[in-house]
């Protein structure tokens, strides 16, 4: 079975390649998105190298000057998808390329890690070597980008100013800064939805988030995306769990690399040590035995329990007591015990009023934060977790097929079909525990 379905899953991915990258969807999402192509790119490193490198190299064709690598990079022949760059107006910027259409944000920062793994698993050895010398000098730009512009306070923690670019865009941990943003009347041009035209809405976002997901780009716009003004007027600002537990790993595959290339390692090993800290002090709560999300606005943690908060375990940021916690936390029947009644891990705490088993980052199991916790569970040494995770995502493949998301309960598939990373992440669990 597992047989068939690997080459199943190559062949979702390659009718979604695009010559340089692969579009995470053919009809909800037909571009290039930065954390879909890492993810992806972490599957073609299993069985193609040549792919697995394009696919990372061809975002940072993408890159701003100022080091930014935004959240998509458009295909200008293809217009099936709202907002597109008309709406992001990113000359504006002169940070913005001139010649590659993009969004105005970014993701979370899991690039360097695939590369590392890309160089790691290559056969080839001096064409590795030769795709890290080229794609180092864009990773370094990204997380300076993060540490100088998105860390004003010098903290170690960077912040993300657009639920998208947390990854999680309806995740019910922004209801509260999402819900106090007032869209002023006439500040919004239409919102022409076309997610609605290939998955039902009440799978995806409400209107509502969406003319605030449009208001906040409005913002950015309104200060011609310079940061400094940005930091001042957006209404949302968050230093995120998923997003800093994310950077901090990538920030061990660049020390690794810059070893390898035999690079200063100074900056790097100061980020690392920076981010460590801060994380553990300000994002843990003791009274909740839990990471969460810093809302720059209110000056409070934002305590809704979602998958993002076990992210940690990836980052390698919790000491072995805290691990320990999140470890209990994980196998409680709210977030899916080892058992045939739940697969694991939905994206937020079912016992809780606001989770939906269907609704996109509102309780759906994911295969990317699935796979996140798995490896972090494996560093850590919990190995019957980690094969249970492992067994649950390729359970969900073999009974409801590549689907974007699944339902915790049934198992079956929702939103998109044919959905990238379902498929590389697939692949890489699958041969990575064989
Ligand atoms: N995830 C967003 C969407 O659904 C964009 O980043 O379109």
């Amino acid at each position: 079975m597992p047989h068939d379905l690997l080459k199943a899953a190559k062949d979702v991915l390659r009718r979604n390649w695009r010559g340089s990258y692969t579009v995470p969807s053919p009809t909800l999402y037909p571009h290039q998105w930065s954390w879909d192509s890492a993810f992806i790119a972490q599957g073609y490193s299993n069985y193609d190298q040549r792919k697995a490198q394009a696919e990372l190299l061809s975002l940072f064709r993408g890159q701003w000057r100022n080091g930014m690598v935004p959240h998509i990079v458009f295909d200008p022949g293809e217009e099936g998808y709202f907002p597109g760059p008309e709406v992001w107006g990113t000359s504006l910027s002169p940070h913005a390329p001139r010649d590659v259409p993009t969004s105005g944000i970014t993701q979370p920062p899991i690039h360097a890690y695939v590369a590392w793994s890309i160089y790691e698993r290559a056969t080839d050895r001096e064409g590795a070597l030769a795709f890290l010398k080229e794609i180092f000098p864009g990773l370094m730009a990204f997380h300076r980008y993060l540490y100088r512009e998105r860390d004003p306070y010098g903290e170690g923690l960077v912040y993300i100013r657009h639920p998208w670019e947390s990854g999680m865009d309806n995740s019910p941990v922004w209801d509260l800064p999402l819900g106090r943003i007032r869209v002023p009347e006439g500040s919004v041009p239409p919102v022409a939805r076309k997610d609605t035209d290939h998955v039902p809405l009440s799978e995806r976002p409400g209107d509502e988030d969406y003319r605030r997901f449009i208001y906040l780009i409005e913002v950015f716009k309104a200060c011609g995306y310079r940061e400094e003004e940005i930091l001042k007027a957006s209404p949302f600002l968050i230093q995120g769990n998923l997003f800093n537990a994310i950077l901090h790993r990538s920030n061990r595959a660049l020390l690794m690399m810059a070893e390898v290339l035999r690079q200063d390692t100074g900056e790097i090993g100061a980020w690392l040590d920076r981010t460590a800290s801060s994380f553990n002090e300000k994002l843990w709560d003791g009274g909740t035995g839990f990471y969460h999300v810093f809302d720059m606005r209110a000056k409070d943690l934002l305590r809704a329990r979602t998958a993002a908060g076990f992210i940690p375990l990836f980052g390698g940021l919790p000491s072995k007591a805290r691990a320990e916690t999140l470890c209990r936390a994980l196998q409680k029947e709210c977030f899916c015990r080892m058992n045939s009644e739940c697969f694991a891990v939905p994206n937020y705490d079912v016992c809780e009023e606001g989770f939906s088993p269907h609704n996109y980052w509102r309780g759906p199991i994911w295969i990317n934060m699935n796979w996140l916790i798995y490896r972090g569970l494996g560093d850590y040494g919990y190995e019957r977790y980690a094969a249970y995770i492992r067994n649950s995502v390729m359970r969900l493949v073999e009974m409801s097929g590549f689907y974007e998301y699944f339902d915790p309960f049934t198992g079956r598939g929702h939103g998109t079909k044919d959905f990238s990373w379902t498929a590389a992440l697939y692949i890489d669990i699958v041969v990575d525990g064989a």
